[in-house]
């Protein structure tokens, strides 16, 4: 079997990223081929590396907002790796309409939130602001809209009384880490039908 090959792209701690990478194996119909960051001392680098996964960083600062000019540079180890999906998992620069435009259909995120519900940052202190009984985490296809796209899978949560932002997002979390894999696995097996958990 010809494997589907998958770029993760993150900015921090990287736990999607491992959660992704370590579903990647045995009959999975993928398997990753970089872990791109666009921060240079991003743990998850390291965590990739340990995992023999090519890694690759681009610091977005020097770009001081020129997002063109850093997503050129983005594309380059990109190109390289040649992936069929881009994951972007805990990757916090807004991409532009371009760059979303190249991998339209086949460029995935994950968001902590049951979308269209609280698009951006923050998501869980406004859910919990809200007073709303449930949150979640939703997969949806990249288009150039933040946050927007077509919907591959979400996972509720209860809100449970004396919540803080800190213990809502280390439940959500665990479900990204279930949610996520399972989302890719039936994407790159062709299969967009919506993934629902628990
Ligand atoms: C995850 O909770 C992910 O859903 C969120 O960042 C965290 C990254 O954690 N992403 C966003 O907020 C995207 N707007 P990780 O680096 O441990 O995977």
């Amino acid at each position: 079997m010809k494997h589907k090959r998958v770029a993760i792209l993150l900015s921090g701690g990287g736990s999607n990223m491992v959660a992704l990478a370590d579903s990647m194996t045995g009959e999975h119909p993928a398997r990753p081929c970089l872990v791109l960051s666009n921060d240079p001392t991003a743990a998850g680098l390291k965590k990739a590396a340990d995992r023999g996964i090519p890694t690759s960083a681009v610091d977005h600062r020097p770009f001081k907002g020129d997002r063109s000019a850093f997503e050129a540079e983005l594309r380059k180890p990109l190109q390289d790796a040649r992936p069929d999906i881009v994951c972007l998992a805990g990757f916090m620069r807004v991409l532009t309409g371009d760059f979303v435009s190249d991998f339209q259909g086949r460029m995935l995120n994950i968001h902590p939130s049951l979308l269209p519900k609280y698009k951006g940052l923050n998501t869980h202190a406004r859910a919990i602001s809200a007073g709303d009984a449930e949150h979640g985490c939703t997969v949806h296809e990249v288009t150039a809209a933040l946050d927007d796209g077509p919907v591959l899978g979400q996972a509720r949560v209860p809100i449970n009384v004396g919540d803080t932002p800190e213990t809502l997002a280390a439940r959500v979390l665990v479900w990204e880490h279930k949610l996520y894999p399972a989302v890719l696995r039936r994407f790159a097996a062709g299969d967009k039908t919506p993934v629902q958990m628990p």
